[in-house]
């Protein structure tokens, strides 16, 4: 490169950060790619773990023998493949006469599982049937497939900070009713700590909760979660409806793989870029106020951020990598506090405490739903039953009910227009 060449270049660079500066806003990745900053080996990381998120699974390689579908992209894929969809899964159990709650593992409950591997049994000898839900459940949930954008900045909110935020809004919030609770639930090592993924946040770690997709939705079980899901509880699986299994195929549970498949698959969510966060002039600024004035914000915290310096394991022997440069002190603008909130009688799921799907949360207990990326979703609400961003508002407390009965109300007293201005809000999220 010649010199005057370089000088215009550097004079290039200066104008276009001069620009962007002006425009007071940073650069910012679009859906779907990863967070700007990585480090080289998590760039590496990220496009090895995409390929696996986006990929169909094979038979050979501890695929079924039922699943929910072939692959994780077949739900996560709305507006670009990480996102969520209105796709629903279903769980079922039984509550008995007495109260007690059977989550029907012995008729291959909690979830249903409706794919069967014998279309891809080349030998044709594999006669079995998907899932049904059988004649004795009678707590039927659904719930809707959640975005995992940003979740690698959600993985690294300290544990002290969730556990925090309980505190301040036991402190500050008593005259709204609002105090959010942690789902204590144990991590792998055996450590009790808030969940935070999940509708219910029932899983504390994103390698926990992949590792559960990979074993309950696609039917590979792994290091983390190794028992079978036998077919509508029958555990002796017809072998014609198994592959032998390549000892050296990472993503099933003998001892060669060490868990590099859920590794793998977890470094996709992990380094997805969150939402863009949004352009706050004219409406959308306006309604910026509405939301914290109306107390949305007392549980759809604005931001948390991470530590200053954030590590995190590798592998199953607790060997990390760090500090990232990606995801160390970063704001998290998801809007949540990531805890529980009971949400009335009308909003009560079907399965109580303690079963695989919901960790410590009660019936009536969900997760406050991130926000961010709230413009793109097609349908609200746990189990995607609401279409639009007002009627998800309004489902809050339809009958006066649940923590959020008080912010409700002043929601509904807003006037047109400041209703009109915290729709454009939430739809620049
Ligand atoms: C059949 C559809 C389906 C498939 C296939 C699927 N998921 Fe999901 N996923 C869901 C649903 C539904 C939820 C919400 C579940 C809940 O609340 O417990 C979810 C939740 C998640 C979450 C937590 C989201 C949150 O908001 O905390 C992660 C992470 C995740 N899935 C990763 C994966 C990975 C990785 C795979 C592939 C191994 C996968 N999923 C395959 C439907 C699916
Ligand atoms: C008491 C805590 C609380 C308050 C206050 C609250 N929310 Fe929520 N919000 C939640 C919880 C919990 C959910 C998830 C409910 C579910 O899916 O079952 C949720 C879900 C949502 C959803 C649906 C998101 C999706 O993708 O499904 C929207 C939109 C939303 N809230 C907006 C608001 C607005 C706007 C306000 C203020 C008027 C508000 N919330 C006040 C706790 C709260």
């Amino acid at each position: 490169m010649q010199f005057s060449q370089r000088r215009s270049a550097a004079i290039l660079a200066i104008s276009t950060l001069v620009l962007v500066a002006m425009m007071g806003l940073p650069v910012q990745a679009q859906l779907g790619s990863p967070l700007p900053n990585l480090a080289p080996v998590e760039s590496k990381v990220f496009t090895a773990g995409q390929s696996q998120f986006f990929r169909l699974w094979g038979v050979q390689e501890g695929f079924g023998p039922v699943s929910t579908d072939g692959g994780c992209s077949r739900c996560h894929k709305q507006p670009v493949i990480g996102g969520g969809a209105a796709r629903l899964l279903t769980f079922f159990g039984k509550t008995n006469p007495d109260g007690s709650f059977d989550q029907l593992i012995s008729e291959g409950g909690p979830i249903l599982q409706p794919l069967s591997n014998a279309p891809f049994i080349k030998s044709g000898l594999c006669t079995l049937q998907g899932e049904q839900i059988p004649a004795d459940a009678n707590a039927i949930d659904k719930r809707m497939t959640a975005p995992l954008f940003g979740f690698g900045l959600v993985d690294a909110i300290a544990d002290q900070d969730i556990l925090n935020q309980v505190t301040f809004e036991a402190v500050n919030y008593v005259s709204d009713g609002i105090h959010g609770v942690a789902n204590l639930v144990a991590d792998y090592k055996g450590v009790i700590r808030p969940g935070r993924f999940g509708r219910k946040a029932q899983q504390p770690t994103l390698l926990q909760q992949v590792a559960a997709a990979f074993a309950h939705d696609l039917g590979i079980t792994n290091p983390l979660v190794f028992p079978e899901d036998c077919p509508q509880g029958n555990c002796n699986i017809d072998p014609n409806c198994v592959d032998n299994i390549d000892p050296n195929v990472p993503n099933n549970n003998n001892t060669a793989s060490g868990g590099k498949g859920i590794f793998a698959i977890a470094d996709f969510p992990r380094f997805l870029a969150p939402p863009p966060p949004p352009n706050l002039t004219g409406n959308v600024l306006l309604g910026q106020g509405v939301f914290m004035a109306t107390g949305c914000n007392e549980c759809h915290l604005p931001a948390y951020q991470t530590p200053l310096q954030v590590f995190y394991d590798i592998d199953l022997n607790g060997t990390q990598f760090g500090p990232s440069p990606s995801i160390s002190n970063q704001t998290v603008g998801l809007y949540s506090d990531l805890l529980l909130h009971d949400m009335g009688v009308k909003n009560k799921s079907k399965f109580p405490a303690n079963t695989l799907i919901t960790g410590q949360a009660t019936n009536s207990q969900w997760r406050t739903t991130p926000l961010w990326g709230l413009g793109v979703r097609t349908a609200f609400w746990h189990d995607g039953s609401k279409k639009d961003i007002p009627s998800a508002i309004l489902q809050h407390s339809p009958d006066g009910s649940g923590e959020a009965a008080v912010v409700i109300q002043r929601y509904q007293a807003l006037s047109p227009t400041d209703q009109a201005n915290l729709l454009a809000f939430l739809s620049a999220l």
